[in-house]
């Protein structure tokens, strides 16, 4: 039998998750009750986090899409490049930044800056998952779903490769090293229904 490495770790199972979005969604509402937000995704990552939040907001508000380069490049530079802009004028609006995680804090500090000098009216962050311990530039987030150790994530839009987006909950990878060699460790533990597929489950 082939060797599948260690079954990863629930960190936030898919219950946990949609509970927080609730909450955030009731805390963030009131402060939009006036005047239409514009939310700010950032592709792909904060995608699913976004459609579950609009859902939890019951005021009126728009969405828009920003793309930006990826995550080794911010790491090692700081530099962002931006993939696609935004379709909106976003100079007097609203603006709440959404995320899914705030790591070194190097993707957020640039987003702040490029958006703020659009002079919006007001500029927020909420992200679903912050590794505060790991922060290299210190940015303000306004909301946090959950603040989580300095552990390699996966699942609710979150890739490693671009895949794993589309698990439920939020996983946590015990070997990295281990998933760099081979991107697609997990799939035969997680949908073993496909081809070449195993029949053991990752632990809940
Ligand atoms: P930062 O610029 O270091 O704050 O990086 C933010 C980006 O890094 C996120 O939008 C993710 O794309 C990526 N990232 C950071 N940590 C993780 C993780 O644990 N799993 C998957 N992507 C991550």
């Amino acid at each position: 039998m082939t060797d599948l490495g260690p079954a990863p770790d629930f960190l936030i199972d898919a219950d946990g998750l949609r509970e927080r979005v609730l909450e955030l969604g009731s805390e963030i509402a009131p402060v939009y009750a006036a005047e239409p937000p514009v939310l700010v995704s950032v592709l792909k990552g904060s995608s699913v986090f976004l459609s579950d939040l609009v859902r939890a907001l019951p005021i009126e508000l728009e969405i828009d899409f920003m793309s930006i380069s990826s995550y080794g490049g911010a790491q090692q530079s700081g530099v962002v490049r931006i993939l696609k802009d935004l379709d909106t004028d976003v100079e007097g609006r609203d603006v709440l930044i959404v995320e899914d995680i705030v790591d070194t804090g190097l993707t957020l500090n640039y987003l702040r800056r490029s958006l703020g000098a659009r002079r919006p009216r007001t500029l927020r962050c909420v992200t679903l998952l912050d590794k505060a311990a790991r922060r290299i530039v210190p940015v303000p987030v306004e909301w946090v779903g959950f603040e989580i150790p300095d552990v390699f994530v996966l699942g609710y839009g979150l890739d490693y490769h671009g895949i794993y987006r589309n698990i439920q909950g939020l996983i946590a990878v015990n070997d990295v090293a281990r998933l760099a060699a081979q991107p697609d460790l997990y799939v035969p533990l997680l949908w073993p229904q496909q081809p070449g597929g195993s029949p053991s489950e990752p632990s809940a």
